[in-house]
């Protein structure tokens, strides 16, 4: 008996909710049955059927090398070969942290930890330690994972029918301050209203959820220059732009530098990764030097570790970049154009897809976007064999590995999707 699509995800329904370990997975935002991935190679996966895709979801951020990369391969052997966890201090782990801290000059110090979430979580801990402060500001639409008192208000819990998300604690969501995107009165307003009482301002640089949001000119610098006036540390989220908008992420590309930087994704090549850091005094805060507590029996293990500085090591070589920007340049003078609503945003390695009357500047803008049409042209790529991120409001990655046929198979499938 052949297996298909439906049969498997009507199956892991049984065992395991909405048959997914993360809640997009399951196309709920695009309709139709998800098919389940089997294989990646490159730039390509295959599903249980068979069927051959180009990757553009690129696991939601982490693969900047495509799938299975054989540098990748031959780190992870040697690591399952001579140990893939000790719980112990290993050589490898200051590699990785020269090499994070070489690319991130704004984290001299830094923890490794096994996820984005994990990474702002601690990161929020060392801001609240530092301060004695509990609130955290954050900008709506921009999402930080799934950390209780950032997910569980604004935007993100009215989706889930808000305005707080069911089982979140009330407390921790009251801690919570909200400010507008690109809206440095907004944020001004509320540094003021809340004086002394917030501990940081955290902010994705480059929002990667409410689509891809550009940063006004001057927003970033701004950000930064009421953070100090209030005397609030900033943090920027950089786990899904981290390495993938430039190898230093957003501070490198609008050289605007935070007091603590997040981690995640993109760093170590497809391994589970996150990591936290910032200026030395701060992290020195962090147990066993310091009060503020944080552990994982994972973090920092070789087997993430040693991949994750041979995938540095390989976004560091000449033209990475260069070529990724071009990659996107081309997208997005070959897609504009093709549909009057169609608004392509990109930055080198990531570009946002959807349909609007204009580009989103805030999450005030979300409720523009088309999800229905996206819907049904979602699915005719992904019959054209072409795989998106399964919601519109979500960026889509590059890789080192796609090729200028991939894109222009890709622009051809979008012009005869949109007729
Ligand atoms: C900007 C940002 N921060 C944090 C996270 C959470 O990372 P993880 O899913 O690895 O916990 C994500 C994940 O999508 C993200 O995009």
């Amino acid at each position: 008996m052949s297996i298909s699509n439906a049969g498997l995800f009507a199956a892991l329904n049984q065992r395991i909710p909405g048959g997914v370990n993360s809640p997009f997975r399951a196309f709920q935002a695009v309709g139709g049955v998800p098919p389940v991935l089997a294989r990646g190679q490159g730039a390509r996966v295959w599903d249980v059927e068979g069927n051959q895709y180009v990757d553009f979801c690129c696991a939601w951020g982490p693969l900047m090398l495509g799938h299975s990369h054989p540098v990748l391969i031959e780190a992870g052997r040697q690591a399952l070969e001579e140990g893939s966890v000790f719980g112990a201090s290993t050589p490898w782990e200051l590699e990785f942290a020269e090499a994070i801290s070489a690319a991130y000059p704004s984290m001299q110090k830094l923890r490794l930890v096994n996820s984005g979430a994990e990474a702002v979580a601690s990161a929020l801990r060392v801001a609240r330690g530092a301060t004695g402060r509990a609130r955290i500001l954050k900008f709506e639409g921009c999402y930080h994972g799934h950390v209780e008192c950032l997910d569980s208000v604004g935007v993100e819990a009215e989706q889930m029918g808000g305005p707080l998300a069911l089982g979140a604690s009330p407390g921790s969501a009251a801690e919570t301050v909200l400010a507008i995107f690109n809206d440095l009165d907004s944020l001004n307003q509320k540094l003021e209203q809340h004086r002394g009482e917030i501990a940081a301002v955290i902010i994705e640089p480059i929002p990667g959820s409410m689509a891809v949001t550009r940063p006004r000119p001057g927003f970033l610098e701004g950000v930064r220059s009421l953070c100090d006036e209030f005397g609030v540390l900033l943090i920027f989220d950089e786990v899904l732009s981290g390495c993938r908008v430039a190898r230093g992420g957003a501070q490198e590309l609008f050289q605007v530098k935070p007091d603590l930087t997040c981690l995640g994704k993109a760093l170590a090549g497809g391994m589970p990764v996150g990591a936290y850091g910032g200026r030395a005094e701060l992290m020195d805060l962090v147990a066993p030097l310091g009060k503020v507590y944080q552990a994982g029996t994972f973090c920092g293990n070789p087997l993430t570790v040693r991949c994750g500085t041979a995938n540095l090591a390989l976004l560091a070589q000449p033209g990475v970049y260069s070529r990724l920007a071009e990659a996107t340049d081309f997208l997005v003078a070959s897609l504009k154009g093709l549909h009057p609503q169609l608004q392509v945003v990109a930055y080198p390695g990531m570009f946002g897809l959807y349909f609007a009357p204009h580009e989103i500047e805030n999450h005030l803008h979300m409720e523009l976007v088309d999800l229905d049409f996206y819907g049904r042209f979602y699915h005719r790529l992904l019959k054209a064999g072409f795989y998106l991120p399964p919601s519109s409001l979500d960026a889509a990655g590059l890789s080192t590995v796609h090729t200028r046929e991939d894109l222009e198979r890709f622009v051809q499938a979008v012009s005869e999707g949109l007729s």
